[in-house]
């Protein structure tokens, strides 16, 4: 039943978020992306993720509160050591290059960015796309990719009110 989730899970994934599925591309981590989405001219990026949940998403695996939800699932591993947790709380296909301790972060949502990171790379939104950086056609489109992971599958699953907690992680650059 668990391995019959996983799957479920990989595919849903597959299916609204392309580029992150298709693991050719290396994690850089946190770092590599805000050296240049910080300012507040740029959005503030930064600040805006480590205030956020995500970033201590990871953390929040090595409670006792994780670890005794963990056991009730008859999970032989703490929380943090345990794929059926890491699977959300961390960037999804594994820590290639980038440091699973930041939790939810950039690349959870945009893609592996070893590839478009590059500024000349960047600047063309297409090229980025071609390195996997993901695009979101529509508001719906990012609705589906934040419910890869705010799902009934989480253990603790609260109702998901998209333009409520899109409100309270939105990191928009201001217009000129
Ligand atoms: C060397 C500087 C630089 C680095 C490093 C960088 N970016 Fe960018 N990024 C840019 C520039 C320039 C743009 C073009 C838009 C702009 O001027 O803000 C951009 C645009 C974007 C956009 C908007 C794309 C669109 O058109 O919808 C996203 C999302 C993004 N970057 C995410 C990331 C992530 C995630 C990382 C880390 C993996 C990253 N960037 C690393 C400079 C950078
Ligand atoms: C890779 C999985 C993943 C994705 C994708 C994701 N989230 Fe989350 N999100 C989490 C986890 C895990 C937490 C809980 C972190 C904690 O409490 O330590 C969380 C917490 C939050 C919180 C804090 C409120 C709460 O319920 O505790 C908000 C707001 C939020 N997410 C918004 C979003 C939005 C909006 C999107 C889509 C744009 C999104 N998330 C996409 C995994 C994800
Ligand atoms: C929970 C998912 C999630 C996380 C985590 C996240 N982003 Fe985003 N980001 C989004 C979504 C969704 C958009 C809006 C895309 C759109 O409107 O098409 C966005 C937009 C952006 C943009 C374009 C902003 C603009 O002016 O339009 C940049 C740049 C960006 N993110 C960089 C980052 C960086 C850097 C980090 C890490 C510090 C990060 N994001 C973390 C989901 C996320
Ligand atoms: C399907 C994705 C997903 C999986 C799998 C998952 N989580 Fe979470 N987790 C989330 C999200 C999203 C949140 C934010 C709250 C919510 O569920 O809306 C969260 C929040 C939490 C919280 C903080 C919430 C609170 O009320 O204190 C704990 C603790 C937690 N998860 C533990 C775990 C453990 C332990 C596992 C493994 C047995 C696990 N999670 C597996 C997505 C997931």
């Amino acid at each position: 039943m668990k391995r019959t989730f996983g799957l479920l899970a990989l595919v849903a994934a597959a299916v609204v978020v392309p580029s992150v599925a298709s693991a050719q591309h290396a994690y850089v981590g946190v770092k590599a992306c805000t050296m240049c989405h910080k300012s507040e001219k740029q959005g503030q990026q930064l600040a805006i993720w480590e205030k956020s949940k995500h970033a201590g998403a990871f953390t929040t695996l090595t409670s006792d509160k994780a670890n005794e939800i963990a056991k009730s699932k008859g999970l032989t591993k703490p929380a943090a050591e345990s794929p059926e947790c890491l699977e959300c709380h961390t960037i999804k296909g594994g820590p290639d290059g980038a440091d699973p301790k930041q939790g939810v972060q950039c690349e959870s949502c945009h893609g592996a960015g070893a590839d478009y990171k590059a500024m000349a790379v960047m600047k063309v939104r297409d090229n980025a796309v071609k390195g996997g950086m993901v695009v979101f056609a529509d508001k719906a489109a990012i609705e589906a990719s934040c419910k890869t992971c705010h799902n009934e599958k989480s253990p603790t699953a609260k109702p998901f009110n998209f333009e409520e907690r899109w409100k309270e992680i939105a990191h928009k650059k201001p217009a000129a």
